[in-house]
């Protein structure tokens, strides 16, 4: 029995989604717990190529029980349609589960977010959604059990909004809303649950259950980049918060981390070596199934060297035990490899390898220090076990794991399950 969170380290895109297919392996239940389909998670499996965007990945393995968590933002339509993908591909949709305390993204929500972004936000209405739930004028998932009550919300919700959407031009025929919502709600119905509840009794019966992050730290409404952040709590005490379950509950807390780091949409990005244009496209990997390009949005993301100083940060306020590894093969192709390991403070000169705050006006007053690593130009691309990997590989790997202080417990070397390195399986506590 163990609880494991499974935590982006970086500004999302790590490959979460296939460490998590890799554990779900011997999980009994998986819950993603906050953000909505802002989130693009893409699997590779002998079976074939999934992409996800709301629905956990351990829906893959029939026997795992998937929830979507309290702590998310929903659009049922959006929702439906990932069901149905997953319908048409044979994929039992029995054990999914999902919470009526989760909140529902509207119409309005999406257009508002489309139109009045400054974040460069995926335009899925998430920030718009999450300001209502805080501002306690949102619409839980359960409130269309009452269809009345659920009439009434939507009335409320968008005599709230009639101010901004008058000024935007936008208009909506409510009956239509409510026509089209509540014909999905007939489809999600059954997979409606108390899924504390069911949590809970997971727990007590010795079960093994994932935590599935979105987004990752420096995305963190709090702790990451702000304002050029996400609307919801990705870290691992998010796991609690969008859960329902108290911090005793979590046993272990893993980081994901990609070899080098990427960030899609605007805010500060210490490392990034989008000026150096041929280093950037083949960190990209443009021209390969898996380039660098959001699952969501297909925009192009932005590249850079691996940030100790943000992981060290991301360690910290995840209590991470050990970390992921991931695209380790991307670095292949490198003769010299740089770390960002310690900011300069542009004011002061001192140098340091921690940061106390990602806000970005402060982090604007620091630029980063790289060190140059060899490469070891030779192809790891699916190894499975450390003993495959060139000698620099493993220096590279043992330069992350103590300049983080912690150890790399999975190394991923490509997008299916098989090219994975398992130096300690976290399932095992
Ligand atoms: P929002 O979550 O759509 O409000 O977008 C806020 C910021 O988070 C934008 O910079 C997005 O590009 C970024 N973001 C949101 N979801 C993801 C993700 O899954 N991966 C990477 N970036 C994301």
């Amino acid at each position: 029995m163990v609880s494991i969170a499974i935590v982006g380290g970086q500004w999302g895109d790590e490959g979460k989604a296939k460490i998590t297919d890799l554990l779900s392996a011997k999980a009994d239940c998986v819950i993603r717990y906050q953000g909505g389909a802002n989130a693009g998670h893409t699997v590779m499996t002998p079976a074939g190529h999934f992409k996800f965007h709301l629905i956990p990945s351990g829906i893959l393995f029939p026997e795992t029980t998937s929830i979507i968590g309290p702590g998310t933002v929903i659009d049922p339509k959006g929702l439906w349609k990932e069901m149905q993908g997953l319908l048409e591909k044979n994929i039992s949709l029995n054990n999914l589960r999902i919470s009526g305390l989760a909140h529902l993204i509207l119409p309005w929500h999406i257009d508002i977010d489309k139109a009045t972004d400054q974040v460069g936000s995926t335009g899925k209405g998430i920030g718009p959604a999450y300001t209502d739930k805080a501002k306690r004028i949102g619409l839980q998932l359960f409130t269309f059990l009452d269809r009345w009550a659920f009439r009434d919300a939507l009335e409320k919700s968008l005599a709230h909004h009639s101010f901004e959407l008058e000024r935007l031009g936008l208009s909506y025929d409510l009956d239509q809303v409510e026509r089209e919502y509540l014909e999905v709600f007939e489809n999600l119905k059954a997979h409606v649950a108390d899924t504390i509840q069911e949590l809970h009794e997971a727990r007590k019966a010795g079960k093994t259950i994932l935590f599935e992050g979105a987004q990752g730290t420096l995305l963190d409404i709090s702790f990451g980049t702000y304002p050029y952040v996400t609307s919801s709590t990705p870290i691992s005490g998010g796991a609690c918060i969008g859960s329902g379950v108290g911090p005793a509950f979590i046993d272990y807390s893993l980081g994901v981390f990609k070899s080098f780091i990427t960030r899609v949409g605007g805010g500060p990005f210490p490392s990034e070596i989008e000026a150096e244009r041929e280093t950037a496209q083949k960190l990209r990997q443009d021209g390969t199934l898996w380039a660098e390009y959001g699952t969501t949005t297909g925009r192009m993301r932005r590249v850079g060297w691996f940030d100790a100083v943000l992981a060290r940060y991301s360690v910290r306020v995840n209590s991470f035990q050990s970390i992921a590894v991931t695209k380790l093969d991307t670095l292949d192709a490198f003769e010299k490899i740089m770390i960002c390991t310690s900011y300069r403070d542009k004011r002061t000169g001192w140098v340091s390898e921690d940061i106390p705050c990602l806000n970005a006006s402060w982090l604007s007053n620091y630029e980063p220090i790289f060190e140059e690593f060899p490469g070891w130009l030779s192809n790891t691309h699916g190894c499975n076990d450390i003993a495959q990997l060139p000698a620099n590989a493993k220096l590279y790997l043992d330069e992350i794991a103590r300049r983080l202080g912690v150890p790399v417990s999975i190394v991923s070397t490509g997008p299916q399950r098989a090219d994975s390195i398992i130096l300690h399986d976290p399932t095992q506590g």
